[in-house]
């Protein structure tokens, strides 16, 4: 085993010969939007990531299925396994079986094996000191599909938050591991930015700082939060790491706050060394990842610390 529970890595991996090791993960969730067949597309799409945070390939997968049968019509969960497989497709896995339960409520998801040479699986630990940290996708779904649910939301901020949850990190993935001298790497999901990057510094002899205003936000998303549309995941994530964390004053308390904000199939965020850091961005940038922006650096001098100005 490569990997396993301890670290909080993205995927296990197993190696099984000297060239091949299995990247496995797997997630499910309750619908984070209305519309059933995005519903699947986006949990698809948050599974697979977990193998691309990795380095890897994903190959094969299986459904998660739990759906009120009694109550709910037959058609929905066939739009949300339509969505699933349309993503799967995308990303080239082969639908191989799954399992469904009945439940009261509808939820779904992937289990997703993987490939990966064994000597390039990408940890979350690893960062070095001055390396640059680099965020892929804007953050903010957790605060949009709140004010979604609550039927307040700008349906163009909805359709960018979903455009952007229903984007896969493949293409992020590849061009990432194609320019090569990445130290780490994790995706952001349900502990926030600042959560998944404590799980990257912990024990660990580095810390990171953070430039709050270069980090992609969705636009509109500080509106939503003044007028009180914030998840309780938000608060969960905050109180949870905050003692890491060290707020500098030219941070505004709003974006502190959305960088705890829980993402769905957020964007790939990891560390690569200083001189390599704009020719990749302007790689991703050129290919269609417009938001990808240099957001931090990694320090020696606060060890397990994350400084936020
Ligand atoms: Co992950
Ligand atoms: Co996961």
């Amino acid at each position: 085993m490569l990997t396993g529970f301890e670290h909080a890595e993205d995927a296990g991996v197993y190696k099984i010969t000297e060239d091949i090791a299995l990247v496995q993960t797997l997630d499910f969730f309750t619908p984070t939007v209305d519309d059933p067949y995005t519903f699947g597309q986006i949990a698809a799409t948050n599974a697979l990531n977990d193998v691309y945070a990795m380095g890897g390939k994903p190959v094969t997968a299986m459904n998660i299925v739990c759906f009120p049968i009694k109550t709910m019509d037959m058609a929905v969960l066939r739009e949300v396994l339509r969505g699933g497989l349309d993503k799967m497709r995308e990303a080239g896995v082969l639908l191989v079986g799954g399992h469904s339960v009945e439940d009261n409520e509808i939820k779904y998801g992937l289990s997703v094996t993987g490939v990966i040479h064994p000597d390039k699986v990408l940890f979350n630990r690893g960062a070095k000191p001055g390396d640059s940290l680099i965020l892929t996708k804007p953050l903010g779904t957790g605060v949009v599909s709140t004010a979604l649910k609550a039927g307040y939301a700008d349906p163009q901020l909805v359709q960018k938050a979903v455009s952007s949850m229903t984007t896969l990190n493949k293409k992020t993935s590849e061009l990432m591991i194609a320019h090569g001298n990445i130290h780490a790497c994790t995706d952001i999901t349900g502990f926030g930015f600042l959560g998944h990057a404590c799980e990257m510094i912990e024990d660990s002899n580095v810390g990171l700082k953070i430039n709050s205003a270069a980090v992609p936000i969705f636009a509109g998303v500080r509106k939503l939060m003044e007028t009180g549309y914030v998840p309780g995941g938000l608060y969960r994530n905050k109180n949870y790491r905050i003692s890491q964390i060290e707020k500098a004053d030219t941070c505004p308390a709003w974006i502190l706050d959305v960088l705890f904000d829980p993402q769905t199939a957020g964007g790939l965020f990891f560390s690569i060394s200083a001189a390599e850091a704009q020719s990749l961005i302007e790689k991703m940038h050129r290919d269609g990842i417009a938001d990808a922006a240099i957001v931090g650096e990694v320090v020696s001098d606060n060890p397990g610390k994350i400084v936020v100005y």
